[in-house]
């Protein structure tokens, strides 16, 4: 019908919705813009709001006394965030900032609860894509307690190689990779450490890295990504 139904379609929680739900939903919607680096949700403030992102990425993060910033995952077009705080009235659990200029679709919490009741396909895709998030964050804090440097390095360029790499005759192409500061905190390490992990594969030949494109040789994720002895 128009930009904004076609992107609720593409919205996990919405799908199988039909046209009068999408519609009903639709008009619910109020759109609103952020700055890059701006704070969309403060940890622990009052939940309000659903997010649905139209354009831009955003990042969920945690920060550490000192100011570290741990990053839980990042949201890009399509994803969803700000549900956890609606449906147990806890505060925010985390924060989340725009990576670049974005564009928000917001759903009041009166408005998200009430789709909720009112259409039962929802609150089970809901519980769904919870349950997916979860095996996520399961995975991630056996990698974080499991692998070390390089083996998470290496786990989360195989992760972006699947969502987003191209298959090329030189290897899996990564276009726009995070920067190396995000991947630091994502895996919880620091700069200079994921600099020196992404020269030493570029070296062994596990990998090129070419500006913001990083391309993975064949059979990168059956490498042995343990430190070399010197
Ligand atoms: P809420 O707690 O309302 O506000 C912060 C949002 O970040 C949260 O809802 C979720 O939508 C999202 N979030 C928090 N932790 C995670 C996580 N581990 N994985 C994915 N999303 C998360």
């Amino acid at each position: 019908m128009n930009k904004q139904t076609d992107l609720l379609r593409q919205v996990s929680i919405f799908k199988g919705l039909d046209d009068q739900g999408v519609a009903k939903l639709s008009a619910s919607l109020r759109p609103l813009d952020f700055a890059k680096d701006a704070l969309i949700v403060g940890q622990d403030d009052q939940g309000d709001a659903l997010y649905i992102i139209e354009r831009g990425r955003v990042k969920v993060v945690l920060y550490g006394e000192s100011g570290r910033e741990m990053i839980l995952t990042m949201f890009r077009a399509g994803d969803f965030f700000g549900e956890m705080s609606l449906l147990d009235g806890q505060p925010r659990s985390a924060n989340v900032l725009a990576m670049e200029d974005a564009r928000l679709l917001v759903l009041s919490r009166d408005d998200f609860l009430r789709h909720l009741r009112e259409e039962p396909g929802v609150a089970a895709n809901i519980l769904a894509e919870m349950s997916r998030r979860l095996r996520k964050a399961d995975e991630i804090i056996g990698n974080l307690a499991l692998l070390d440097v390089y083996g998470r390095v290496a786990r989360l360029l195989i992760d972006l190689a699947k969502k987003e790499g191209e298959a090329t005759d030189e290897g899996i192409v990564i276009t726009s990779r995070p920067t190396q500061q995000d991947i630091a905190s994502m895996i919880g390490t620091s700069r200079e450490t994921v600099s020196r992990v992404l020269s030493e594969f570029q070296r062994r030949g596990f990998l090129q890295m070419q500006g913001k494109k990083i391309v993975l040789s064949h059979g990168f994720a059956e490498r042995d990504f343990e430190e070399e002895d010197e």
